[in-house]
Order: structure tokens, then sequence, then C-alpha cells
């Protein structure tokens, strides 16, 4: 018996459904000295901006009861030391390379996109963060405004080839709407969901736990709100969707496609458990072995009451 745990998103071929998540890998230094990341479907960088970025003051990260509040505040060398540093670095690992793209405006996003079209032999997909719920300006709220979002992804796709997948926040009232407006502007995939805004309160001080006040909620008490989102837009759209949210083992990918995900990001779990994309993968192709499934023929066999 065999397995077979590739997947397509679009015409992204990946060896694995896993890519691990943007923010949780960096550029991948790191994790490689845990495991070899060639066995992944792919790696999204940090989000990377124009300028430098040093991030918020701190505190930024902070454990909650069932997930993780962060306020990083896309902290990132930017786009050019890391063409210059760790575009190679990323390239070498033999996974996916997706390149995290955010900004602050629209002409960020643009001048984004003209410095990295140009290296596309080295990139898989450009992940553009429209979520990114701790900055002051662009990126959540554009990614909250359905115009705004088909005005950016039309003016991204007239700009390259390479696949466009668009990073949804869930921090909206109807995720379908924003969906649909990345798929009108030519997106190639959307990725649901970012992480929730979120606030903890030190009941000491009777201050926010977080230097920011807010920040962006992750882990698995958010995993049942991700589901919904991916099944929700499976229903309405034609391009494919990389699930993202809370996903710690092999039945929450199988519950994600099942949904309507054509592959997932690992994100929480692997800085819980730095080599948990190894367990799941192991655990995926048993799954496949023994059903005589592939993993790729599950997406969105969801059965609706
Ligand atoms: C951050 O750097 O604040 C997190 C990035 C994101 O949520 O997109």
């Amino acid at each position: 018996m065999s397995s077979d745990i590739s997947v397509k998103v679009g015409s992204v071929e990946l060896k694995s459904p896993i890519i691990l998540a943007s923010g949780t890998c960096n550029f991948g230094h790191e994790l490689s000295e845990y495991y070899d990341l060639s066995i992944l479907g792919g790696l999204s960088s940090k989000g990377l901006t124009i300028k430098p970025r040093v991030g918020n003051e701190g505190v930024r990260v902070a454990e909650t009861a069932a997930g993780m509040l962060n306020s990083v505040g896309l902290q990132n060398p930017g786009v050019d030391y890391f063409i210059e540093h760790d575009l190679d670095y990323m390239d070498s690992l033999g996974c996916g390379r997706i390149i995290n793209v955010a900004g602050h405006s629209f002409d960020d996003y643009v001048a984004m996109i003209e410095k990295l079209d140009p290296h596309k032999d080295k990139i898989d997909a450009l992940e553009i963060n429209l979520s990114c719920p701790n900055v002051k300006a662009g990126c959540m709220s554009i990614g909250s405004d359905p115009e705004q979002i088909k005005l950016i992804v039309s003016a991204l796709r007239e700009r390259t080839d390479l696949p466009l997948w668009i990073k949804l926040t869930p921090n909206v009232t109807d995720i379908k709407t924003m969906a649909l407006a990345a798929q009108e502007g030519g997106a190639d995939a959307v990725v649901l969901i970012n992480t929730l805004l979120g606030m903890a309160v030190d009941i000491r001080t009777r201050r926010p736990v977080l230097r920011n006040n807010t920040g962006g909620y992750s882990g698995p008490a958010v995993k049942p709100v991700a589901i919904r989102m991916v099944s929700e837009c499976y229903q309405v759209l034609d391009i494919p969707i990389i699930g993202c949210g809370g996903i710690s083992n092999y039945e929450d990918v199988l519950e994600f496609m099942i949904a309507g995900a054509s592959a997932v990001e690992i994100g929480t779990a692997s800085l819980v458990h730095p080599t948990c994309p190894v367990d799941i993968t192991e655990d995926l192709k048993k799954w496949s072995e023994v059903s005589g499934e592939s993993l790729s023929s599950l997406t969105g066999t969801l059965k609706l009451w």
C-alpha cells in the first residue's frame, strides 16, 4: 500500500499540505536545526515590508488558557535585506517558498511586488497579508474593506504572474465578501484565517497584558472559527483555500480539508512543539496508506446537513 499526501493549490504543486505559517518560522534558519524542512509542503516567510521594522514594544506575546496572543508588529529586516540575505536560503530548503508580503498602503504593496517579482524563479507564491491586526495603518484595515481588497489584488495581478495567495482577517462580519473580492481582483487562492483580535488583562495592574493593548489570538480555540470560514468560502469561491487556525494534529488537517481547504498552515502548534509538523506528516501518510485515499481527494467533501 502506498500513500499520497501531495496537493495542488491552483498551479502550485506541494509534496504535502503542510505549510509553516508566516511569523512562526521566520525564514527557516532556526527550525532547520530541529528537522529537515524539505518534508514540508512549504514555508511562509515572516511578513515583509518595504522598510525594516523593529516591531511593537514588549510585552508582545502572551499565553492564554487555550491559545496565544501576539502583537509582534511585523518585525522584519525589510524586503531588500531579505532578498540579499535570506531568499537564497529559503530557496535551498527544498519545500514550497511562500513569501508573505505586508504593507501599510496601496503603494507599499505595489512596491513590494516590484521588488520581489524579478526573483520569481525562487518564489512559489506571494502570500499577500491583508490581515495583520497589530499595526496602526493598512493591513487589517485594508483587508476589512472589499473594495480595497479588490483594488490592491487587481493592481498586484497586473504586475506579476506569480501566484497571489491573499491572507484574510477573520475580524469581519462576512468573510465571504472579502474572499470574493480577492477572487474578483485576480487572486489565485485565499488563506483563511489570520488571528482574531483579542485582549488579556493583568488583574493586579489592571492593564492589558500586551503593551499594544490588543493582539492577534491563535491556537486550538480558534479552530472552529477557521473551519466555519473555510466551509463558508468553499461554497462560494472558484479559487482554492489554504486553511489556517489552531491545527495541532493530523485530524485537524483532515477536518480543514474536508471543510474545503486544499492545503493548511501550522503556526502556534509549532511554537509549542517545533517538530510537530514531522509527526503530522507521518500521521497523514499513515492515514492515506490505511484509507487508500489520496489526501487531495478530501478537499470539500463535507456533507452539510
Ligand atoms: C505581527 O507581526 O504582528 C503578526 C503578523 C500577522 O498577524 O500577520
